[in-house]
């Protein structure tokens, strides 16, 4: 006889109004659907791009190319030393200023074109044949800025710099309880990972916000360290938190034991970097938003800022996943990794062992994720089922269409 059904997290959040329904495909397969949300949820948010730390010092800048806005971003360090983001596009006639994704340190932007030169803060400084013109007022003529604020040491970006939501009120409950965790003097960038994936962008968030899939997708790996092929990792309801656009889910230490290869091993006893039980590590504290009810069998936190930024939150290290979708089935991809600096040769082994663990996970996600593109593009199926374990995806699906139905509503 089957068990009852049981919904305890769905009740905890039924205020929420997420139902317990299937859910249309539409928002992962349609390209119509996609050609709103660029404007309902990408345009109108404040989208993580980098750090401060990826440009300390003065002139120190990067482009980035934000494919749901249809532009790059140059974002630059001035002298003033604070940051500055723009459209990489010349005032003078269009044109790209610099015209390709790179980091670097420069005095000034000067176009590739006609040679006119930008300030670090964007403001136009010089003008070649500048007689020639007819009329030109340079104080209107600096580079487009977007509006842009910093978080915890994250820099994000909105399109319109006029009008809009702060950070502090876009990220509301998320803002609040991480100070001090993203230390720059602990954690240091050890790896990043680029990609351009055929997949739903919204896929890897699924993906990252439910333990349904860890002992089956990752049984052979890392995460999977401690599970038994057919177990199910369960989410207590007290470690999913759904906010009003974010979620946060707290993953525990799988169950059950396999053995570890000679490399996993070695890894795992001198290992300070890979896991939360290295003395160094114990000795951190962590921010009262990490593992919020001090379970004693949390592994990490995955804190997904809406809409398109997944954070992996350990005492032992962190990592953020920036997807920047181009189109309904195809998403360039951004993964950068901190750890804190090994100390010998083993933590150096052990940090090594880290990454690749993480890699296998990330391409083990995106492997189904890739799958999923295929599988519902064909049209065989109109709606998939979410668990109660899988609320947090439900929530995400939620999220984004309220603010597409809201966009359109306001179109009509
Ligand atoms: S388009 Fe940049 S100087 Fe002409
Ligand atoms: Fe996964």
């Amino acid at each position: 006889m089957n068990a009852p059904q049981t919904f305890p997290i769905a009740e905890t959040y039924a205020a929420m109004g997420l139902g317990k329904s299937p859910v249309t495909v539409e928002s992962m397969t349609s390209p119509a659907y996609f050609e709103v949300e660029k404007k309902a949820v990408f345009g109108l948010s404040w989208l993580l791009v980098g750090r401060e730390s990826d440009i300390p010092a003065i002139g120190d800048y990067f482009v980035k190319r934000i494919d749901p806005w249809n532009t790059s971003l140059i974002i630059s360090r001035a002298k003033d030393k604070k940051i500055y983001a723009f459209h990489d596009v010349c005032t003078h006639r269009g044109m790209h200023v610099i015209g390709s994704e790179q980091t670097g340190n420069r005095k000034a932007f000067t176009c590739g074109a006609h040679g006119w030169v930008f300030g670090l803060d964007g403001k136009l400084v010089d003008v070649t044949d500048r007689p020639s013109f007819y009329e030109l007022d340079e104080n209107k003529l600096g580079l487009i800025a977007v509006a842009v604020d910093i978080w915890e040491g994250f820099i994000f970006v909105r399109r319109d710099a006029q009008a809009g939501e702060s950070l502090k009120e876009f990220l509301g409950e998320v803002y609040s309880g991480y100070e001090g965790y993203f230390d720059d003097s602990f954690f240091h960038k050890v790896d990043q990972y680029v990609g351009d994936i055929h997949m739903n962008y919204k896929f890897w968030l699924d993906s990252s916000v439910e333990a349904y899939h860890a002992g089956v997708v990752h049984i052979q790996n890392n995460t999977g360290q401690n599970a038994k092929s057919g177990t199910v990792l369960s989410l207590a309801a007290s470690a999913i938190c759904l906010y009003k656009r974010h979620r946060k889910v707290g993953i525990p230490v799988g169950v059950g034991a396999r053995e570890l290869a000679p490399c996993e091993a070695l890894a795992a006893k001198y290992g300070g970097p890979i896991t939360s039980y290295d003395p160094r590590l114990q000795a951190r504290s962590i921010p009262p938003a990490l593992n919020a009810n001090s379970d004693t069998n949390w592994a990490f936190d995955i804190l997904e800022i809406y809409p398109n930024t997944i954070m992996f939150l350990s005492k032992a290290m962190y990592a953020v996943i920036m997807l920047w979708p181009i189109s309904v089935d195809r998403c360039r991809i951004a993964v950068d990794v901190y750890m804190p600096e090994p100390e010998n040769a083993a933590e150096r082994v052990a940090l090594e062992y880290g990454l690749v663990s993480l890699r296998d996970v990330m391409r083990e996600d995106l492997n189904i994720a890739e799958g999923s593109t295929d599988a519902l593009t064909a049209g065989a199926i109109k709606e998939v089922y979410f668990s109660d374990q899988e609320i947090a995806v439900r929530h995400s699906y939620a999220v984004v269409d309220h603010a597409v139905k809201e966009y359109l509503a306001k179109q009509a």
